[in-house]
């Protein structure tokens, strides 16, 4: 089945000291959402960046922000982002004790809502919230850190989603994140998988436009592939 792909390049593969000229060259270069990771030194092993330089990059880029939260607690800092010019907000349910009343605060920030799955985290942890979800994350990677190996032991609970998902009959993106390359990126869109973060694999190479065209679905030689369509 022919499927759109979303590619949401992932900011902390940039040059830290030249953002604004990387979220221009990244928006040029064809991407569909920007990926933002939100790191505490708590929840998990690493520091990243926060809303005040969230709201900055607002400025430079008319990208859709997919910002993804490694922060405990998470609420307290939900408005923040949701001000900062987030389009989607993505909480791990171990952030915090009330998973439910955090996505019903997102969307009532007017953002997208998202959960994410760490790769000890089973898929049964969404099956009471799905009515609140836009987005599914799923972790191939433990998160922390930029440049790990893709977790293939996680394509399993891809497709276990994508049937979640289906059966559900709502409008909820899978998203996969960690270790995506142009030779991992197929093995998340054949497990189901429509939106692809990438950090190492796009901002790390040399040209952006052809690094997020590798993670694109490749169509066959002599017509008859799948249709490269971008989405909304
Ligand atoms: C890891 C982050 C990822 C990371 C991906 O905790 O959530 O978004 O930036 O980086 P790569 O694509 O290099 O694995
Ligand atoms: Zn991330």
């Amino acid at each position: 089945m022919s499927r759109s792909v979303r590619i949401a390049p992932s900011l902390l593969a940039a040059d830290f000291a030249r953002l604004g000229e990387e979220v221009h060259a990244i928006e040029a270069a064809g991407a569909d959402w920007l990926h933002l990771d939100i790191m505490d030194g708590h929840f998990v092993p690493n520091i990243s960046f926060g809303p005040s330089l969230v709201r900055a990059l607002r400025r430079h880029c008319t990208l859709p922000f997919d910002v993804h939260l490694m922060i405990a607690p998470a609420d307290p800092y939900l408005a923040a982002f949701a001000e900062a010019g987030a389009h989607v907000i993505s909480l791990h349910p171990e952030a915090g004790p009330h998973l439910h009343r955090s996505l019903q605060t997102v969307r009532g920030l007017g953002c997208k809502a998202g959960v994410v799955l760490n790769p000890a985290t089973p898929v049964s942890a969404l099956e009471n919230v799905l009515d609140l979800l836009d987005l599914v994350l799923v972790m191939t990677v433990n998160p922390g850190f930029g440049g790990q190996s893709f977790l293939t032991s996680q394509l399993p609970k891809i497709e276990a989603l994508r049937r979640m998902i289906d059966a559900s009959g709502r409008d909820i993106a899978l998203e996969i994140d960690g270790g995506v390359t142009d030779q991992t990126a197929p093995l998340c869109l054949a497990a189901g998988a429509d939106t692809l973060v990438a950090g190492t694999a796009v901002f790390g190479k040399p040209d952006y436009a052809a690094a997020i065209a590798a993670l694109r679905p490749q169509a066959t030689e002599g017509g008859g592939g799948e249709t490269l369509r971008r989405p909304e």
